[in-house]
């Protein structure tokens, strides 16, 4: 029924993985769908494809933010840009920090910032923020992206209640491993990825993600779907270490 309510969704990420197949769905729902991200021509193509509204600016720039969003009333905001980098944080340069926190955070603040205020005025509209199993659960992994996926984690929450009393519905996912382009960044070769990553395992598709983000969107009016965690059935978090030393 909500999809009926609103008219306008904005998607960053959108040139491939998950926010690409979420443009897709939610274009498919009716909504005209601003898509977001650096590759004009993949975002070109998908524009061709969906009839989204493609975008091409990098998230770390706030000023073509600012101006993206100016004249734009979004319903639908879905956060789900997001890079990762190797190595932990006894390993990692400042670049690892900066862009991590530049992409995976600030830019989900600023873009909440600006879209948030006109759904409260509104009284319509859905943030939905793409956070990860990293964000809740501790494991070995890398540390920056750790803390910035449990920084959206908490921002979720926290948009429930600056938007209290007004029906703008948030909703975080957060999931396990996903099929996409993410680690062939992480370590620079797509094909080594998809041998170490994906080869062999029941990895979620970026289509699983949609059906999540659909459902939520899609739920009656009254009813906000807070938290979503999603992994395959083989992926399961959790686990302790507990060095012996010989020297204690
Ligand atoms: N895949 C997984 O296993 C997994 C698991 C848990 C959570 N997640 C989360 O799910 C979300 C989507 O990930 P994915 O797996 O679909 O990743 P992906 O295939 O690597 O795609 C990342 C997207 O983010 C965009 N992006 C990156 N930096 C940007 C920037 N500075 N400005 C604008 N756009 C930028 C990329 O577009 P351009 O390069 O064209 O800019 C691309 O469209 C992320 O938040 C990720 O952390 C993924």
């Amino acid at each position: 029924m909500p999809f009926s309510d609103y008219s306008t969704a904005l998607v960053t990420g959108a040139s491939t993985g998950i926010g690409a197949t979420v443009v897709e769905r939610l274009a498919k729902q009716g909504l005209r769908v601003h898509a977001v991200a650096r590759n004009g021509e993949r975002l070109a193509e998908l524009a061709e494809r969906t009839g989204c509204v493609p975008h091409a600016l990098d998230l770390t720039d706030t000023a073509a933010l600012t101006e993206l969003t100016r004249n734009l009333e979004i319903d639908v905001l879905v956060n789900n840009a997001g890079v990762s980098r190797t190595g932990n944080i006894l390993s990692v340069d400042e670049f690892g920090v900066d862009e991590l926190v530049a992409v995976n955070v600030a830019a989900v603040l600023h873009l909440v910032r600006l879209l948030m205020p006109g759904m409260v005025e509104r009284d319509r509209g859905h943030i939905v923020n793409i956070s990860s199993i990293a964000g809740v659960y501790n494991f070995g992994g890398n540390t920056v992206y750790h803390a910035t996926k449990a920084a959206v984690h908490t921002l979720s929450r926290q948009l429930r209640v600056d938007g209290y009393g007004k029906r703008v519905r948030i909703t975080e996912i957060c999931p396990g491993r996903v099929e996409t382009e993410i680690f062939g960044r992480l370590i620079g070769d797509m094909e080594a990825a998809q041998r170490e990553f994906y080869d062999g395992y029941e990895s979620l598709k970026p289509e699983d993600i949609a059906d999540a983000i659909e459902f939520a969107v899609d739920s009656p009016r009254h009813v906000n779907i807070g938290h979503i965690e999603i992994l395959p059935t083989f992926q399961v978090p959790g686990g302790l270490n507990f060095e012996r030393r010989s020297d204690a």
